[in-house]
């Protein structure tokens, strides 16, 4: 019996939606920015109600209830055991990699990333005066993997100190395995790289597929990173701006700390505190229900697309709630395929080439939707392509 119900279709419009409240046409289907057109879990609605109107809404610290709701869920999730003095507070992960970056590097010292990937990744590196070092993924039959060969010699220049490794990866969908992800942490430890590992999605694991913790797979590598996670993606909650940055070595985690305090970034928003642990402490269920949706969208998407769209090739996820669509076959890119998506098909969708130069002629959709919403879009896009 399912208990949580994902099929209702809100109104999101007038509630400061980055994605409903900034579209600049009110016919577009906005299917871009990473957030769920999902109430999030009623027991995480509950926590906050109950925080709320206790009122006195003042300075706060994170507590044991935030810690120990944490260390808990990344055991049984994750089968990551960690230490209560591992976790600093983080805003969001994009604010920390910022600060992350800022604790580890100088001006002019270059960072690896695997584009097509993220953009906030490059657009962080550039407004910090870093250098942006790519190490592009490959896609061989439909499946995007990492190029050892180019990592070993980018990883190999004095100037490479930093490497984000998006963990699954948005917007390709891979969930590494724990093969891949040995292989990136014996080359970054052999060139003193260090390796923050953005695992937001990290909850957002389709069936059959299995996350490794980057930090969890040896000592080793464990001292050498950082670890990014928060229950933003996972439970709907991006706006309340709430992450746990996960630092084992001592040494890493003081001159983070540094740079925290430099921001004077101590005080966590209080409903984002009260939030992330009523989500780990009582959200499992409703995940469990919702990756089964996202499934069944998965399936229906690419049912759709294989009948009725087959010049579009779906890169299958393996987590997230992003697909990525490689729609070269329609024979535009760039600017082009983008004015199609929204002045024909009437879709806002995250264009491929925000993501990297090797992303042109892709478009990623977020499918974290009602399947009403989802058949819409691909209505509309099957509309837009006939002929
Ligand atoms: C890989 C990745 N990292 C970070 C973020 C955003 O993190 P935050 O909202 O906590 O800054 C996103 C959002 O889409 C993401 O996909």
């Amino acid at each position: 019996m399912k208990k949580y119900d994902f099929d209702t279709v809100m109104d999101r419009r007038n509630t400061c939606s980055m994605k409903w409240d900034t579209n600049p046409d009110t016919s577009l289907l906005p299917l871009w920015v990473a957030d769920m057109d999902f109430s999030g879990p009623p027991e995480v609605i509950e926590a906050v109600r109950k925080r709320a109107e206790a009122g006195a809404y003042g300075y706060t610290v994170p507590c044991d209830g935030y810690y120990g709701a944490i260390i808990d869920w990344m055991k049984r999730r994750h089968r990551f055991d960690v230490k209560k003095d591992w976790i600093k507070f983080g805003p969001g992960v994009v604010p920390a990699l910022n600060m992350l970056m800022h604790a580890y590097t100088q001006p002019g010292d270059k960072v690896i990333i695997q584009t097509p990937v993220y953009y906030p990744f490059f657009v962080s590196i550039k407004n910090n005066h870093r250098e942006i070092l790519d190490n592009p993924l490959k896609l061989r039959n439909g499946r995007y993997e990492m190029d050892f060969d180019d990592l070993e010699i980018k990883a190999r220049d004095p100037q490479a100190k930093l490497m984000i490794l998006c963990s699954p990866h948005n917007p390709v969908g891979r969930v590494w395995t724990k093969e891949e992800l040995t292989r990136l942490g014996e080359i970054c430890l052999r060139n003193n790289v260090i390796v923050l590992s953005d695992e937001i999605h990290n909850d957002l694991i389709l069936r059959g597929y299995r996350h490794t913790v980057f930090a969890s797979i040896n000592d080793d590598f464990s001292r050498n990173s950082v670890v990014c996670v928060a229950p933003t993606k996972t439970f709907n909650m991006a706006g309340l701006q709430t992450s746990a940055i996960i630092i084992p070595d001592e040494k890493l985690r003081a001159l983070y700390g540094d740079v925290l305090e430099c921001n004077f970034m101590r005080r966590p928003n209080l409903f984002g505190i009260v939030a992330l642990e009523a989500a780990y402490r009582h959200g499992e269920a409703w995940l469990e229900e919702l990756l089964d949706y996202l499934q069944g969208n998965l399936d229906f998407m690419t049912d759709f697309i294989g009948r009725y769209i087959p010049q579009i090739k779906i890169i299958k996820p393996e987590g997230t709630y992003l697909v990525w669509m490689d729609c070269r076959a329609l024979g535009m890119k760039g600017r082009e395929l983008e004015d199609f998506m929204l002045n024909k098909a009437k879709l806002w969708l995250d264009e491929g080439y925000i993501f990297g130069d090797a992303g042109d002629g892709f478009e990623r959709i977020n499918i974290a939707c009602p399947r009403a919403t989802l058949a819409e879009a691909l209505n509309r896009l099957h509309a837009a392509i006939k002929p």
